[in-house]
């Protein structure tokens, strides 16, 4: 989809993603413990939101709409009605048209959307906004409720860990079919500490790793045929956050008095969707490739114009693959992208840079929201030590609800 009336991100903010081995995360051994508690969900959207109104010199007043991303706020926090705990960020947001999106993990990806194309139907200051609370369960029980995002009814039991099972599932596909390795899928995890220690918003900023490091990870998938496919290191992290951002039409820039030239803007944007429970190819990303052929026609673009992305890890297999759905490698040559280093800072179409989903974090409802941002940020050289040497111009986000069942995938331009 292009829009028609164009779309600009001003800004935004996120929280702190945290969760264990994050230093300010609560936990019973923790210095801290019993003395205070890890933000709740209100706290951390209000964070979130506030701080993204200080980042872009906003208040609630000027903003016409809004949608927050969160997929089981029920479940973790026994809290549904999202649009109507937004706006007590801010007086001025009372009574404005807030609501939920909910899409799995792409569910802040909507959020992004629902803002795009309220301005398409017309209204100029939007907030996008996520957010997802997770700890507040042990990793068991945290697993059952992610389960909703696939086919429940059929794919609860190939693990008490579900999704990473279905991930060890491609991973296992996609391993026979192309000979990628446990050890070649290894560099991709490196990348992602590397660039999360270089990022004090990322939950695993604390946690060095290395090659030997994630080669000895543990297994812990109990499905015998799954096993051997996904290591403990694989996976992208249960955390706590939220991010916020600003989108506006141009009329919207001039009645907040904003100059485009401290913008991102959205090109185009690409959303698909396919049948729960119906993976067709396990060794590729159909439904994600299908959404990023859209984005890429729309913008008159193609995997070549890319100067950073922002692509769904939620298992270290899921990025390569995700390569690939991007089109930066053809299929089977993924692994050797990111052994060149291709996707490092310094490589040639740098990818997560502040550490992706198994660094960063991953909050649910917030992730799709926090990639926009952080290519806009990459853009306009707010990255601090994780800031490319050179400003991209160009930049995609691919996010991903379930088992690539829900994918929504953004380009971006910098204008400066
Ligand atoms: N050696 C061997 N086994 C070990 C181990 C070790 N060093 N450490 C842990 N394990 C095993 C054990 O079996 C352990 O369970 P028990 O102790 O109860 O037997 C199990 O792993 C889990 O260990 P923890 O409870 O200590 O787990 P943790 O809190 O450190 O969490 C994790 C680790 C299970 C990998 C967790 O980070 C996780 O679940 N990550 C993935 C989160 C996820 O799936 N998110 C959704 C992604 S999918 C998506 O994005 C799309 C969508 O729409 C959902």
């Amino acid at each position: 989809m292009k829009p028609h009336r164009r779309v600009f991100v001003v800004g935004g903010a996120h929280t702190n993603y945290i969760g264990k081995f994050h230093p300010d995360f609560i936990w019973k051994k923790h210095p801290d413990f019993g003395t205070r508690d890890n933000p709740t969900l209100e706290q951390s959207l209000h964070k979130a939101i506030r701080d993204a109104f200080a980042a872009t010199g906003i208040d609630g007043a000027q903003v016409d709409k809004g949608y927050v991303g969160n997929f089981v706020g029920e479940l973790f926090v026994n809290q549904g009605h999202l649009g109507a705990m937004v706006v007590g960020a801010d007086s001025g947001l009372h009574r404005k048209p807030f609501a939920r999106t909910e899409a799995a993990c792409a569910s802040g990806g909507i959020a992004v959307l629902g803002c795009v194309d309220a301005i398409q139907a017309g209204y100029d200051v939007t907030l996008a906004c996520g957010a997802e609370i997770q700890t507040t369960v042990n990793a068991r029980t945290g697993a059952d409720y992610l389960a909703r995002a696939a086919h429940y009814a059929t794919e609860r039991e190939i693990d008490e860990f579900t999704f990473p099972a279905l991930f060890a599932r491609r991973a296992k596909a996609y391993k026979a079919a192309t000979g990628t390795t446990a050890e070649d899928i290894s560099h991709v995890v490196v990348k992602a500490y590397e660039n999360g220690n270089k990022n004090p918003f990322a939950h695993m900023r604390a946690v060095k790793t290395n090659l030997d490091k994630v080669n000895e990870s543990a297994f812990f998938i109990a499905n015998e045929e799954l096993h051997e496919h996904l290591r403990l290191a694989d996976c992208s992290q249960v955390s706590d956050g939220a991010s916020a951002m600003i989108l506006a039409s141009e009329a919207g820039l001039e009645k907040l008095g904003i100059k485009q030239s401290d913008c991102t803007e959205l090109l185009s944007y690409g959303h698909a969707t396919s049948p729960l429970g119906q993976v067709e190819d396990l060794t590729r990303l159909d439904n994600a490739a299908a959404a990023v052929e859209v984005a890429y026609r729309d913008a008159g673009m193609t995997a070549a114009d890319m100067q950073v992305a922002e692509v769904h890890d939620c298992f270290s297999i899921t990025e390569l693959m995700m390569y690939e759905a991007a089109g930066f490698a053809p299929f089977g040559g993924a692994a050797a992208l990111a052994k060149d280093g291709a996707t490092t800072l310094d490589g040639r179409i740098p990818v997560n840079t502040g550490g992706g989903l198994m660094s960063f974090g991953h909050p649910v409802g917030a992730t799709g929201v926090k990639q926009l941002l952080e290519i806009h940020r990459q853009m306009k050289g707010q990255c601090g030590d994780y800031q490319l040497a050179k400003l991209p111009n160009v930049g995609l986000t691919v996010n991903m609800g379930g088992d690539d069942r829900t994918t929504v995938v953004t380009i971006q331009r910098n204008i400066g």
